[in-house]
């Protein structure tokens, strides 16, 4: 089986625990923090940045954190982000004026970088910077918003990246994020995903009075991904 990893999107916990919440997911299994950076420019939304990534690590969280940048420009933050504690720091190619120099500056402030495809977005962006790229990442919704429903076009572009990925010989992994659930899991895996995001998928469906609210979200969607890597 791949090595799958789940990313819980922090966006859809309760900010006003948001310590208590990175600690209770990622001792029910989960691999990495998810973390949605929106400018109100690039996208029509505003969320969190460095100090927030900067207060989660000096709460003890250890995780890799995902920084996904949903922001316009790039550049000036990257480094911020990286003496914050971030591990993944990855972007819009739309956002950015220069990508490959975006993609070694995130990987000179010693993070490991990734590209963002929007729905609409083409995978050609790939083709000269593909040594330079860690992770890939496909938005299975516009972004912007947690809650929102996957689009299913997202799985033949998931084939695609994947088909890219295996022949480039390159050590890239390839994340989905955006409507990402315990139902539909199993088919995005089988589609060559190995990285899941998930928001509202995880956070949405804990009951709050529960101590264990999370074990049982992310054994389900353990369980689904067994079955995808069989499909
Ligand atoms: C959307 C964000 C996602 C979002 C996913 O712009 O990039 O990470 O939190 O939320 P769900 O899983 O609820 O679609
Ligand atoms: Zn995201």
């Amino acid at each position: 089986m791949p090595d799958y990893q789940i990313a819980p999107s922090i966006l859809s916990a309760d900010f006003a625990r948001l310590g208590e919440e990175v600690d209770n997911v990622l001792a029910a299994g989960a691999d990495i923090v998810h973390f949605d950076v929106m400018d109100n420019h690039y996208v029509p939304n505003l969320t969190i940045g460095p100090l927030v990534c900067e207060a989660l690590r000096k709460h003890g969280v250890e995780a890799p954190i995902d920084v996904h940048l949903m922001v316009k420009p790039v550049d000036r933050i990257i480094p911020d982000f990286a003496s914050a504690g971030a591990s993944y720091i990855t972007f819009h190619p739309e956002a950015s004026e220069h990508i490959d120099r975006s993609l070694s500056l995130i990987r000179d402030s010693g993070c490991r970088a990734g590209l963002v495809f929007n729905p609409a977005t083409s995978l050609g962006y790939l083709d000269y910077v593909l040594d330079k790229v860690d992770m890939i990442l496909l938005m299975s919704v516009n972004p912007g918003f947690g809650g929102q429903s996957f689009i299913p076009a997202t799985l033949d572009k998931l084939r695609a990246a994947r088909r890219l990925i295996d022949q480039s010989g390159y050590d890239i992994r390839l994340e989905v994020d955006g409507g990402v659930k315990v139902d539909n899991i199993a088919e995005i895996a089988a589609a060559g995903a190995d990285t899941f995001v998930s928001g509202s998928g995880i956070f949405g469906f804990a009951r709050s009075d529960d101590p264990n609210r999370y074990d049982s979200i992310l054994q389900q969607m353990r369980v689904e991904l067994e079955r995808g890597a069989s499909i």
